[in-house]
């Protein structure tokens, strides 16, 4: 897997016909990103056989923004990891914050759909983060940790990522520092390593990822990425993201 992985979720913008216009302008933005990132787009699902047509024979790559845990059956309005599969579909994002809260997810719903996406090839993006009550308690780490444990049990490492998002900095403007990031990511990654050999899963973060504050996040040495919501709906706000500046003194990306 690449060094560093950029994923745009659109949550429930662009149809099929923006998708391809958005993706015609961006595509040819893209070719002289350096090679040790990866960028992945997630539309909405009605919008995914658009984005892997105009993706086709590039090195972006598309994404679900959700799946259902089970094979096949009456569930009306769902989409299996199977058919993702068939699709070409490569990755999908579980457990985003807005379908704990508003869909009622669960951490054991959230580790279901990522075994069902790994039986099929397809690549869990698994999100976690504390809630603003939960951060001011001073129970941001415990939450996450008790979060990601429940996500990766019985997942194959070597084919997860997880991404980082703070609720309370979703959609807000509102960013975690780098240094609280950090800090979280830190947290995740020890957890990881209590289930195995967790050197290759990407810990990404989210929640207002901007053109203005991506450098400095991405310097931190345990965030190996970005899932970006706002700031990925328009062309030229995502390419900045993704040409993002490495100021790191560990080396990742290129100078
Ligand atoms: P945001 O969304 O960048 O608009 O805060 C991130 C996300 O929800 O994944």
């Amino acid at each position: 897997m690449k060094s560093t992985i950029i994923v745009a979720n659109w949550k429930m913008h662009h149809g099929p016909g923006q998708t391809r216009r958005y993706l015609e302008a961006f595509v040819p933005l893209m070719k002289d990103l350096p090679v040790d990132r990866q960028v992945i787009i997630c539309p909405p699902s009605i919008s995914l056989a658009a984005a892997l047509e105009a993706t086709g024979g590039t090195p972006i790559k598309v994404g679900a923004q959700n799946v259902h845990q089970q094979e096949s059956g009456a569930y009306t309005g769902e989409i299996s990891a199977a058919m993702l599969a068939e699709a070409g579909v490569e990755y999908a994002i579980v457990g985003h914050s807005e379908r704990r809260q508003l869909f009622g997810e669960t951490d054991s719903l959230v580790n279901q759909k990522a075994l069902a996406l790994q039986n099929c090839g397809v690549l869990p993006i698994v999100c976690v983060g504390e809630t603003l009550e939960q951060r001011q308690s001073g129970e941001a780490q415990a939450t996450v940790r008790q979060q990601v444990e429940a996500a990766v049990a019985g997942l194959d490492l070597q084919r997860l990522c997880i991404a980082y998002e703070p609720v309370w900095a979703i959609g807000t403007g509102q960013t975690a520092t780098p240094e609280d990031a950090q800090e979280i990511h830190s947290v995740v990654r020890d957890v990881l390593r209590s289930f195995g050999d967790a050197t290759a899963v990407p810990v990404l973060y989210g929640g207002s990822v901007k053109p203005d504050s991506v450098d400095e996040l991405m310097a931190q040495p345990d965030i190996n990425g970005a899932l970006v919501g706002g700031a990925s709906l328009l062309v030229e706000s995502f390419q900045r993201i993704c040409c993002y500046q490495s100021i790191s003194p560990f080396g990742r990306g290129v100078e």
